[in-house]
């Protein structure tokens, strides 16, 4: 028994030829919804943080999440249509974020499209928020070209693929324990700083020295694409404890050594697969990817390999309804829906085309 439902009477709306998607995203702490027209023109991008509410316990807590996304995705996905100057009558199709995230949160966001899809009578797909990362690049002017290296940097991931594809990108590497961005975080919480750590730590990087402390770089050379950051955050609360009473020692230093030595190793390694799978271009996202530092080194260390890096701009490397909206657009194009029966995924992404 399927249980499911059809919710689109025919497939009038792929070939119309204004295309109006409106995507929802809520599968961590953002509750965010976008209007795009045609694939690529954002009319509107709304995002509600729920960092005010999180910062307090220096993390997420996933029920308080969940019922954040609860009480605010009518109003904000009513304000995306209003900025884009639309009605729910005029959008021709929805996309949701399916996963991965936190489940509580990704129900929220999947029940709300089901609901206007069915009331409406228009498709839904489901979009893999990790390939909606990975496509923000098509969001800015200058775009590269299929396949070329992507790295994903986020709070929940880190993680290298070969992107092949609007519908298609394959895992090449992923971190082992903490994401780059979860590094940022834990880091920023044993210092005392506020939450999310990367904006905060990257700020207070500017004034300290690189390289004060030589903190660990997990090259892992068995597996070249992995990650790990478990080694240089234990070497960081090595020298915040011998601070001891005295407090913390070079607040400053100690956050850009880390920075550093989390920049050195996403470099090494993303360029390490450009050089291995012949590809010129390596396409940064996720919130880390809106780290300066990060930006700037990279730039330089591609193009002294003969390559050339993307950064989306920084409100686009973080959650947003517009990578959902872009990678949602191109799946309706290829006819890949979901029904009422789809349920969501807190880890491995069944997203078609997506290996992980
Ligand atoms: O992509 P995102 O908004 O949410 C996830 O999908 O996880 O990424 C949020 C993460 C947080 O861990 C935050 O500390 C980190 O991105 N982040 C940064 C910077 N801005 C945000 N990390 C380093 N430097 C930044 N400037
Ligand atoms: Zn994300």
């Amino acid at each position: 028994m399927s249980g499911s439902t059809t919710y689109y009477k025919s497939m009038r709306d792929v070939t119309s030829p204004r295309h109006l998607i409106l995507a929802i995203e809520s599968s961590c702490d953002e509750t965010a919804a976008a209007v795009l027209r045609d694939g690529r023109h954002v009319l509107s991008d709304i995002v509600a943080s729920q960092v005010g509410i999180h910062s307090q316990y220096g993390g997420i807590v996933p029920e308080l999440a969940s019922r954040r996304h609860l009480e605010v995705i009518v109003g904000v996905a009513q304000e995306a249509l209003n900025q884009a100057g639309s009605t729910l009558a005029e959008i021709t199709g929805l996309a949701v974020t399916q996963g991965p995230g936190l489940v509580g949160s990704l129900v929220v966001g999947v029940s709300f499209a089901k609901a206007i899809a069915l009331a409406q009578g228009i498709p839904l797909t489901g979009v893999n928020h990790l390939q909606g990362h990975l496509l923000s690049i098509f969001l800015e002017r200058h775009v590269p070209t299929f396949p070329y290296i992507g790295l994903v940097v986020s709070g929940g991931h880190t993680s290298l693929y070969i992107v092949h594809s609007f519908t298609s990108a394959e895992l090449i590497g992923h971190t082992r324990d903490d994401a780059a961005g979860e590094a940022f975080d834990k880091i920023a919480k044993l210092l005392g700083l506020a939450y999310p750590g990367g904006p905060v730590i990257g700020e207070l990087a500017e004034k300290g020295d690189p390289h004060a402390f030589k903190f660990p770089r997990a090259m892992l050379p068995e597996t070249p694409f992995d990650f790990s950051f478990s080694g240089v955050k234990t070497a960081v609360q090595t020298v915040v404890r011998r601070g001891g009473r005295d407090g913390i020692p070079h607040l400053a230093d100690i956050c850009a050594s880390f920075q550093e030595a989390v920049v050195e190793v996403l470099i090494a390694k993303s360029l390490a697969a450009a050089q291995k799978y012949q590809l010129g271009q390596i396409v940064l996202s996720g919130g880390v990817a809106s780290n300066p530092r990060l930006r700037s080194r990279m730039t330089e260390a591609a193009r002294d390999q003969g390559c050339e890096a993307f950064f989306p701009r920084p409100g686009l490397c973080t959650d947003n309804g517009s990578m959902i909206a872009l990678a949602g657009y191109h799946q309706l194009q290829e006819g890949i829906t979901i029904e009422t029966d789809a349920d969501v995924y807190s880890r491995l992404p069944p997203s078609p085309g997506v290996v992980c």
